[in-house]
């Protein structure tokens, strides 16, 4: 999307569509009440009689019927001006306005906000992703909203390095967020650990990326013990990616990614009902997001050293697959028994975070659509939070809270390390009754040692259940606005 700044009054701006964010009650404001002069007093009884407040998520459009450069004008409630996440759905219900009345160019008008970088970035940010869609699929494409561009617009506006900044940063997280949610909506029977092996070689390309995808006998070779077992019920091979990116001078610091690849979770033999099974694609989301994270490194230039790690098969209950009652010897000598193969990423997970601690980062994060029960705690929009370390957990719940995505820390209890004590094994891989997003996470934290270590458990907030503003039905892409924050931030 073409974005252009403008130091305009809001008369002066001619456009097909102009955007002016309302704060909530605060209809006496300066802006409206220019438009409302030029308007003859019109606009001012249409917002009466419309009872529109400028409460979040409202709007009022209004032909300018020739009395003002711009076509028409759409007024929308901004609500609390200080969240940058209110700037994101202004920019998204815009977009989508100017697309509903055929606008070919829109202009919004850029009220002075505390955060003038911060908002500029959410209103591109939301115009980009409020666009999404996966048509690939259809015989007829949806129509999809006609390309068009925006002018953000103030009068005194300059535009600064941060401003410049904040928009270059909006059109690049933007399309990886679009990648994430294009590897998890193709159909699973497409996007096997095999699709995901050529996709992260086919996107992670450029200065300083570079991506080994590894077969099973490579696997096999390494030893990566977790992964073969839940691949044992599958025709499909498994893989193992390992993209890096290395700075062009020395790494200030080195940063492992870990991302869970379940392409299809039928449960194994402990097989899920067909119910819980329809959404069961979205089981690679985090694999997702650490592909389309580290595909975006090249653009931003950072001076860290970045590891993604994605073990990644299907979990299907074919012959060979492994059986409730069976051990898990891995790598590191930790033994885990299975009693429920539908707790499959935790054992995928394990050998991959015991291969990226080996390199001693300074911090490890791993992104998994990990456990129901974190969906029964937290929601379809919270990600729950695990960590070892509080001060790596601050930085992800600040990135997380800048980037308009919703994380909510949950305890390690210690005490519930007796709930996965195995009779044969050093652990079991499922915990007692309750509790189970965090037995999950502390099975997990068995196998990062000392290493600063961070688990997102995206089973809620992976896919979304209906349309919203940001985002159609399917995959979000949650989890890559995050790690791009924090990463940024380091
Ligand atoms: N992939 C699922 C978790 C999941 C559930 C993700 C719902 C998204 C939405 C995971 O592999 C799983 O099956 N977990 C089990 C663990 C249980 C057997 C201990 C669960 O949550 O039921
Ligand atoms: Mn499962
Ligand atoms: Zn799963």
């Amino acid at each position: 999307m073409e974005t252009r700044f403008r130091d305009a009054q809001v008369d002066r701006i001619r456009t097909d569509l102009l955007v002016i964010p309302v704060r909530e009650k605060n209809l006496h404001d300066p802006t409206v009440r220019l438009l409302d002069r030029r308007l003859n007093g019109h606009l001012r009884v249409r917002i009466e009689k419309s009872k529109f407040t400028g409460s979040e998520g409202s709007s009022l459009l209004f032909p300018a019927a020739g009395r003002l450069p711009a076509e028409q004008i759409l007024l929308i409630g901004l609500g609390d001006e200080s969240a940058a996440e209110n700037w994101r759905k202004v920019g998204a219900r815009a977009r989508r306005e100017a697309g509903a009345v055929g606008a070919g160019e829109w202009a919004i008008h850029f009220a002075p906000a505390k955060n003038p970088q911060d908002a500029a970035g959410a209103i591109i940010e939301g115009a980009m992703l409020a666009c999404y869609q996966f048509d690939k699929y259809r015989s007829k494409a949806k129509p999809s909203p006609e390309p068009n561009s925006l002018t953000l617009f103030r009068s005194g506006l300059t535009v600064d390095a941060p401003l410049r900044k904040a928009v270059s940063m909006s059109q690049t997280v933007v399309p990886a967020v679009f990648l994430a949610r294009d590897l998890v909506n193709e159909p699973p029977s497409v996007a096997t650990a095999r699709f995901l092996g050529a996709r992260a070689q086919e996107h992670c390309r450029g200065r300083g990326l570079t991506v080994e995808v590894w077969n099973k006998k490579k696997i096999e070779a390494m030893k990566l013990a977790g992964l073969l077992a839940v691949n044992r019920g599958s025709h499909e091979e498994p893989r193992f990616i390992k993209i890096r990116y290395r700075p062009a001078g020395k790494a200030r610091k080195r940063v492992a990614l870990i991302g869970k690849g379940i392409t299809f979770d039928s449960g194994g033999l402990s097989l899920k009902p067909s119910k819980s099974m329809e959404t069961m694609k979205l089981d690679m989301a985090g694999g997702a997001a650490v592909i389309a994270t580290m595909a975006c490194l090249p653009k931003l230039a950072l001076d860290i050293e970045v590891t993604g790690y994605v073990p990644t098969t299907d979990n299907l209950p074919g012959h060979g697959a492994q059986k409730p009652g069976d051990v898990i010897r891995y790598l590191n000598g930790k033994t885990i028994e299975v009693l429920n193969t539908d707790a499959e990423g935790r054992l995928i997970l394990a050998d991959a975070l015991a291969l990226a601690a080996a390199e001693k980062p300074d911090c490890m994060i791993n992104l998994a659509t990990l456990t129901g029960a974190c969906v029964t705690a937290l929601g379809t929009h919270v990600a729950g939070l695990f960590s070892n370390y509080q001060p790596l957990a601050d930085d992800l719940l600040r990135a997380a809270e800048a980037a308009g995505e919703k994380l909510w820390q949950l305890p390690l209890v210690k005490e519930y390390k007796e709930l996965i004590k195995s009779a044969v094994a050093d652990m079991k891989n499922i915990g007692g009754a309750h509790g189970g997003a965090i037995t999950a996470a502390l099975i997990l934290q068995e196998f990062v040692g000392t290493t600063p270590w961070a688990h997102l458990d995206i089973a809620g907030p992976a896919f979304a259940e209906s349309d919203n503003a940001l985002c159609p039905k399917g995959g979000t892409g949650f989890g890559v606005r995050t790690l791009l924050k924090f990463l940024c931030g380091l």
